[in-house]
């Protein structure tokens, strides 16, 4: 069976937290963390991944290059680099892609007027003989070649349906239509591939798939109506993140298309009552692998986020409480099982030898080099130390948080505060620097955090706005493990930093140190790439 006719049977889900979700501000990630990701997503069932953008920069293509080569065999996901319409661009993912078994080229143009006016300054005829020389070039070094007409969501109809003619005659098997800034409504949405169905005379010949923006919230609205108008291939992000308001959320497809299949089966030439799945998304991998992108990006998950909040489950009034208990079905529609959010064993405890850790670690998905492991068992022997039971969420934090490969430029050796209702915070913290000297300095603050960062930036002396703090802990009880993201800014870009402790304040200082970190390394890499092309996509 050819891709495009079992595409009418299910929705291929197409995964781009690794491209569009990593435009997030702050939300970089170096490639260990890729990789990681893209583990994850494979895991999870992705049948895409949009690894990256190959041309933007060399940590771009090595990473698009390393997920090929790993996560992309004859089994795994199809691993995608993205391209503009140019042959440079073209060129490079082809070359990122060359280990994957199965790779796809995705190239773009901007097809609506006020793109071609303002930022591309092309006349609609020069895009028109732009599209089937660049998707020909793409097709001959991939088989896969995907092309998409950016800002489609305001493009004219009319113009859309000839460039998409042109893009599939030359060889383009999925056509992506864009609402870039998220701005259409889902019954325009709809209407949009509708037209596009209907209009396109080879469109029998490629799979209609879907990219949108969530400006105006509306993105996972508007991907659900496309799909009754024929889409068949979702463009998506873990958590929605994603360039501004993020993307459409793939927690949310996929659960909307899992807990309403009756309603959906038929735009699918399916029984209603029909129980073979229509993603091929294993839903109980959902929490976790939203848990490892919140964690490595930064970005945390509002608690009423749909699906993987921490409230999404969760009952406060006692009127919810009372139906519950007597029947879930009262006020809840799906089970919080469905998306593995009970999955939460207690496996290890003090007593645990390495076997037993590296192959729990296994069974959860990650394959540590042997001193990543040793450094994540000693961690794990620390906490154990201090907190009886070691659940499967406990060793999640401990592993994200010692692989997460952020250069350890400036380090922590010592952090120590005081503090009571009757006293100053103070904080001492030694850090090492770069050059492998050992600092010490000691400050006071409002409170404890504040008097450690000010502590840390009189031995780092970089200015810096600290936007976001947040502690949150991985399980219940006093022993928790404290989860710290962190969030600062140095001339309008954002940096993250991340880190679980059993001690908040231990794990707050080496949070901060790591968006510290992080920030000399992307300072350090913004001058050897300054000759190098800059990401516009979005
Ligand atoms: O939002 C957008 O238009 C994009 C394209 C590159 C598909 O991200
Ligand atoms: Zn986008």
């Amino acid at each position: 069976m050819n891709q495009v006719n079992q595409a009418q049977e299910r929705i291929i889900i197409f995964d781009t937290t690794l491209r569009d979700g990593e435009q997030s501000p702050g939300a970089t990630l170096n490639v260990e963390e890729k990789l990681t990701i893209a583990r994850a997503l494979a895991k999870l069932g992705v049948d895409v991944i949009e690894a990256g953008f190959p041309r933007a920069s060399s940590g771009d293509f090595e990473a698009v290059q390393r997920i090929a080569a790993t996560v992309g065999s004859e089994t795994g996901p199809r691993i995608c680099g993205l391209a503009r319409a140019t042959k440079e661009d073209i060129q490079a993912a082809g070359e990122a892609l060359k280990p994957a078994a199965k790779g796809r080229i995705h190239t773009f143009i901007a097809t609506s007027d006020i793109h071609l006016q303002y930022k591309l300054r092309r006349t609609r005829s020069e895009v028109l003989s732009i599209v089937p020389e660049m998707v020909a070039y793409a097709k001959s070094l991939v088989d896969d070649v995907e092309f998409s007409p950016e800002d489609a969501g305001r493009s004219d109809p009319e113009f859309l349906y000839q460039v998409l003619e042109s893009a599939i005659a030359a060889g383009a098997t999925t056509v992506n239509i864009p609402d870039t800034v998220g701005y259409t409504t889902p019954s325009e949405f709809g209407a949009l591939i509708r037209g596009i169905k209907e209009n396109v005379p080879n469109i029998d010949q490629a799979i209609i798939s879907v990219h949108g923006h969530n400006d105006l919230g509306l993105a996972v609205a508007n991907f659900l109506e496309a799909v009754k108008n024929g889409a068949r291939q979702l463009e998506c992000t873990i958590n929605g993140i994603g360039e501004r308001a993020g993307n459409a959320a793939l927690e949310e497809l996929v659960m909307a298309l899992y807990v309403r299949r009756q309603y959906f089966n038929p735009f699918l030439g399916r029984e209603p009552n029909s129980e073979e799945p229509l993603t091929n998304i294993d839903t109980k991998q959902i929490y976790k692998t939203s848990r490892l992108v919140s964690s490595l990006t930064g970005m945390a998950v509002q608690p009423n986020k749909a699906i993987v909040g921490a409230n999404a489950f969760a009952h406060e009034s006692g009127i919810h409480q009372d139906g519950v208990l007597k029947n879930k079905l009262t006020y809840e529609i799906m089970d919080a099982e469905s998306i593995g959010l009970n999955a939460n064993q207690i496996i290890l405890g003090k007593h645990s030898g390495r076997n037993a850790f590296r192959t729990r670690l296994r069974e959860l998905g990650f394959e540590l080099s042997e001193t990543d492991l040793n450094k994540a068992f000693l961690r794990f022997k620390d906490v154990a130390d201090k907190k009886k039971a070691i659940s499967d969420w406990d060793l999640e934090a401990i592993v994200n948080d010692e692989i997460q490969q952020v250069p350890e430029l400036f380090r922590l050796e010592l952090v120590q505060v005081s503090c009571g209702d009757r006293a100053t915070p103070t904080a001492t913290v030694t850090l090492r620097t770069p050059t492998g000297e050992e600092l010490t300095d000691a400050a006071i603050g409002t409170g404890p955090v504040d008097a450690v960062y000010k502590a840390i930036n009189r031995v780092v002396n970089v200015p810096n706005e600290l936007i976001e703090f947040s502690v949150k802990s991985v399980t219940a009880g006093i022993d928790a493990i404290g989860e710290v993201t962190i969030r600062l800014r140095h001339e309008g870009k954002t940096y993250s930093g991340h880190a679980a402790n059993t001690d908040i304040i231990v794990a707050s200082a080496r949070a901060y140190i790591s968006a510290l970190n992080r920030l000399y390394a992307a300072l350090a890499k913004q001058q050897a790439e300054a000759s190098e092309v800059p990401v516009t996509a979005q």
